[in-house]
């Protein structure tokens, strides 16, 4: 039984591509077959895997659009078991597209992945900072959501809007949809900020952490510059440096998640 898992936050820049990505590859590694789908404009994820426009002709866009079959469009990565479906900044013109098809829209990635479904163990989404009907498409098409958040002063303030938007999705085009858990990320043990953060993700919503044994109880992704410069090299942080921190962080991750 495949699971799909949404990386998601409206919050810019809170490591929700680097979840995805890294998550993606340790899962991979660990011997699971993996597809990760960038629906971002900004194709972070499809970047940071090492592939440029020259490398792809058509997108998830020509997927949505009904032009190409997602398994036209899937490419092999650096890991074995590892595929990946590219995203570029010409997907923008979905939201204009999808606002002109009136309520189907929000069936329309569920309906296209279905077709590779029974291929991957995980088939994991990277989402843009927004809740507009690319997210949504997302989260109809997921089992479960995962929630980066960024250990920063105002890291729970904006939390309402996502968790609403998943409460409207359960409510309306997936009532399965279920909170897989809160990622801190970017954490950093000199920064009394980040422990805060770290104890009122503890307080509230506990059950919601992803357990492990280290010094917190549970997955806390730390600052790394590892996972900061391994994009740039086009890889996973697993491929970059296995033993970093930040490597290990997503490892545990991915630990739980098979579990
Ligand atoms: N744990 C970390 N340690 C150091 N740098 C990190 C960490 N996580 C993410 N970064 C860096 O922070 C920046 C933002 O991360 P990322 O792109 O994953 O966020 P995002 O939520 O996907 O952003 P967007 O909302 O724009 O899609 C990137 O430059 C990334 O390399
Ligand atoms: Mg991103």
């Amino acid at each position: 039984m495949s699971e799909v898992i949404t990386i998601a936050n409206q919050k810019g820049g809170v490591g929700k591509t680097t979840t995805a990505v890294n998550l993606s590859a340790s899962l991979a590694v660990a011997g699971k077959k993996v597809l990760i789908i960038d629906i971002d404009p900004q194709a972070n994820a499809t970047t940071g895997l090492g592939f440029n426009r020259n490398d792809y002709e058509y997108n998830i866009y020509h997927v949505l659009i009904g032009q190409k079959k997602i398994s036209d469009v899937i490419l092999k990565t650096e890991i074995k078991t590892l595929d990946m479906v590219p995203s570029n900044i010409g997907l923008v013109g979905i939201e204009q597209e999808f606002s002109e098809q009136g309520g189907n829209f929000k069936l329309v990635l569920k309906n296209k992945i279905s077709e590779v479904l029974s291929k991957y163990d995980y088939i994991i989404l990277d989402s843009p900072p927004t809740l507009g009907s690319i997210t949504v498409n997302a989260l109809t098409a997921s089992d479960s959501v995962i929630i980066p958040i960024q250990c920063e002063f105002y890291a729970l303030e904006g939390l309402a809007l996502i968790l609403n938007t998943i409460k409207v999705v359960k409510k309306t085009t997936n009532p399965k949809l279920a909170i897989k858990g809160f990622l801190p990320t970017m954490y950093s043990s000199q920064n009394n900020l980040s422990k805060e953060t770290v104890d009122n993700l503890k307080q509230h919503f506990e059950n919601k952490l992803f357990k492990s044994n280290n010094e917190h109880g549970f997955v806390v992704v730390p600052r790394n510059v590892k996972l900061a410069e391994s994009p740039s090299f086009g890889k996973p942080v697993i491929l970059y440096d296995a033993k970093s921190a930040g490597s290990a962080a997503y490892q545990s991750l991915a630990n739980c998640i098979m579990e």
